[in-house]
């Protein structure tokens, strides 16, 4: 099994802070730090963009998972390139625009980490197709657009499919989960496969941040 990583989402961090808080998270254990990026058409709210991924890059050692929650993420690709992602991973939706294999193709010619997601609501058969382009598979357990919703365990159906196609054909694939990670939820997505955990609020709203990442990790 895969050591489990911890990604902390920026999206709930304190933004009048940003140094002190990838500080704080680095100090604490942090593996990752996930970016997400929304544009207020592909979800209903607007975070931030390549310029705050370049100012994140100077700001951390750690590798940059940036999740495009964004239409026609192939346009805006060699942005989040050039601003220092190190895994970039797009959406799976029609709803996205973008022709996904040559999406995953030009990201793979760029030299970035290749990620492919899907919605709660999306199945799973759509990211089928792709999983022999990927590195990693983003498993949203909430619908995306903000942060602090509830798990929704019945995305472990998912996880479970997902774990097991990566036994079979690509154990280095990272499966990822996204969306209410708290302590429980990141036990119960470990046990269906899951070995990389987004966590937001569960981290940046708790006062000691090392307890959080040793609790996601199981203790
Ligand atoms: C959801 C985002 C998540 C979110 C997670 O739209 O993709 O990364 O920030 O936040 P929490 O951990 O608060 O659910
Ligand atoms: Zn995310």
């Amino acid at each position: 099994m895969h050591r489990i990583l911890v990604a902390p989402s920026i999206l709930a961090a304190d933004f009048s802070r940003l140094a002190d808080e990838l500080r704080r998270v680095e100090e604490a254990g942090a593996d990752w730090i996930h970016c997400d990026i929304m544009d207020g058409h592909f979800v209903d709210n607007i975070s931030f963009g390549s310029g705050i991924v370049a100012t994140v890059r100077k700001l951390t050692n750690l590798p940059l998972d940036v999740h495009l929650m964004i239409e026609h993420a192939d346009h805006y690709v060699p942005r989040f390139i050039d601003a220092g992602a190190n895994s970039l991973t797009v959406h799976v939706e029609p709803e996205s625009k973008h022709d996904v294999a040559k999406t995953l193709q030009q990201i793979r010619d760029s030299g970035c980490r290749v990620g492919l997601t899907l919605n709660p609501g999306t199945p799973f058969a759509l990211v089928e197709p792709f999983l022999t382009q990927l590195d990693l598979l983003l498993i949203m357990t909430v619908h995306p657009g903000f942060g602090g919703q509830p798990f929704r365990a019945e995305q472990t159906e998912k996880m479970r499919r997902s774990r097991d196609w990566k036994a079979k054909n690509n154990p280095a694939l990272d499966i990822e989960v996204d969306g209410g990670i708290n302590p429980e939820t990141a036990r119960v997505s470990i046990e269906n496969g899951a070995n990389v955990l987004v966590a937001g609020t569960s981290i940046f709203k708790s006062e000691d941040y090392a307890a959080a990442i040793r609790a996601l990790r199981g203790g």
